[in-house]
Order: structure tokens, then sequence, then C-alpha cells
């Protein structure tokens, strides 16, 4: 029985997992999306299955699969990401939101295809909630929430301002100026910071390790 609680040191925790894109409708066929494949997100949910937890990986659009059983909540935009994301959250021991969740969406959707009639067309775009924010404020003590923050410049100071505000216990920082790091190959280059504003920098490996060293350092706050 000891060998194997050691390797599933994780069982009887509930993770939850945000993945992917979301699309944000403009008419019937068309939307604004991302690059983003699912990848990091699905590795990161089987790493925890791996470990014996009890995984919902709520995911945008992807042509990804997971590895292991876990529950598969499968949605489309960033307000249908949002409603399964409070749902779920209450039970979750372990939170990661890995998802690209868009900024803005369509104030409307067009209900028949928008035609080609003017030479000139611009979108009216209205922010979405921030679902990590919301699930921040709504996060109890025994509760690990641990957030992403994709940069472009001012990258450490931003990743760190986005843990104290949305109020997390970690945050996984991805840059796009590594190279090996980006959203449709297999290589990433993260840092993690805690609330202590802790750094750890991680060297450029695969995705499915990436999640490895993420789950460890989650397994480091349950320890503590
Ligand atoms: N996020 C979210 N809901 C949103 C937007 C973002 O939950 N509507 C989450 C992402 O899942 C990620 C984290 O917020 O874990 C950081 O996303 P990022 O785009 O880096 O930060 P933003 O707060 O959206 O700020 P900005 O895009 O302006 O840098
Ligand atoms: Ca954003």
């Amino acid at each position: 029985a000891e060998t194997v609680a050691a390797s599933l040191p994780l069982r009887g925790k509930k993770v939850m997992v945000t993945a992917g894109p979301t699309y944000e409708a403009i008419d019937p066929v068309r939307f604004i999306g991302n690059h983003s494949s699912g990848k990091m997100g699905f590795a990161i949910a089987d790493q925890f299955a791996s470990l014996g937890a009890e995984v919902v990986l709520i995911t945008g659009p992807t042509a990804e699969k997971s590895n292991y059983s876990m529950k598969r909540i499968d949605v489309v935009s960033a307000a249908d990401m949002l409603e399964a994301c409070k749902t779920e959250f209450t039970q979750a021991d372990i939170t990661v939101m890995s998802a690209a969740v868009a900024d803005y969406t369509p104030v409307q959707k067009a209900d028949q295809k928008i035609k080609k009639n003017s030479s000139e067309f611009s979108l009216e775009l209205k922010k979405t909630e921030d679902i990590l924010a919301t699930l921040g404020q709504l996060k109890t003590a025994d509760q690990i929430l641990v957030g992403f923050a994709l940069e472009t410049q001012n990258e450490e100071e931003y990743a760190k301002s986005k843990l104290v505000k949305k109020n997390l216990d970690l945050i996984v920082l991805n840059s796009l100026n590594d190279k090996g790091a980006g959203f449709k190959i297999d290589t990433n280059k993260i840092t993690i910071f805690n609330k202590a504003a802790e750094k750890t920098v991680f060297e450029t490996k695969s995705k499915t390790e990436v999640a490895t060293d993420i789950c460890n350092e989650i397994l480091k706050l349950l320890k503590a």
C-alpha cells in the first residue's frame, strides 16, 4: 500500500485545468481566436492524472487528446469557459489556468453571415471577464490557484503583478522572446514565481517535461 501512495501522491485530490484557445463568434461562420494548441494544458492535466488526481479538464477548441482518464468539458467562447470554471472551481483542491482566453469579444454576433458590402468594416469589441481573477476572488485558504502569464516585454514585472492582482499561489511566465517557447511548438521555456516573489527559472524542455516541473512546484506547496 505504501508504494501505491508514493507513486500516486495526489490520490483523493481534485484538480481543475483549463487549456486551449477560446473562439469568439463574429457571425455564424467566423470567429476571433488565437494560436493556442492546448498542448501545455493537456500535458499538465495528464501529469496530474498520472499522479492519481481526479482531473477535470476544461478546454477550448483543440485537436489534443488526453492520455489518461479524466472528466473533459469542451467549451468554445470565453463566456462558456467562465461558466464551466465557476461550476467546477468550488470542488477543486488545485486549479491550473493555462487556457489562452480571449480578452475581447464582439459586442454583437450577427445572426446571418456578414456580406462584404462596404469597402471598410470594423468590429466593436468588449472586454471579457477575467476568469482567473474571478476565481482568485472566490478562492478559499485551502485551494491552490495557478495562472499563466504570456509576455513579450517587462516580463518579470508583469508576471509578478498578475500574481498579486489575481490572488494566485503561483504564476508561470511564458516568454515569447525565448526561442523554443510558443504556441505551435512542442517545447516551452518557463519561469515560476511564488507569493514570496521567489523565482525559479527552467531550461527549454518538452511540454511534457514542463508539465512535470509545474506539477512538482505545486506539490511543494501542498507539502508546505
Ligand atoms: N485569463 C483568464 N480570463 C481572461 C483572460 C486571461 O482567465 N479573460 C487568464 C489566462 O488563463 C492566464 C492568465 O489569465 O492564466 C494570464 O493571461 P495573460 O493574457 O497573460 O494576462 P491578462 O491578464 O489577460 O493580461 P494581458 O493580456 O493584458 O497581458
Ligand atoms: Ca490576455
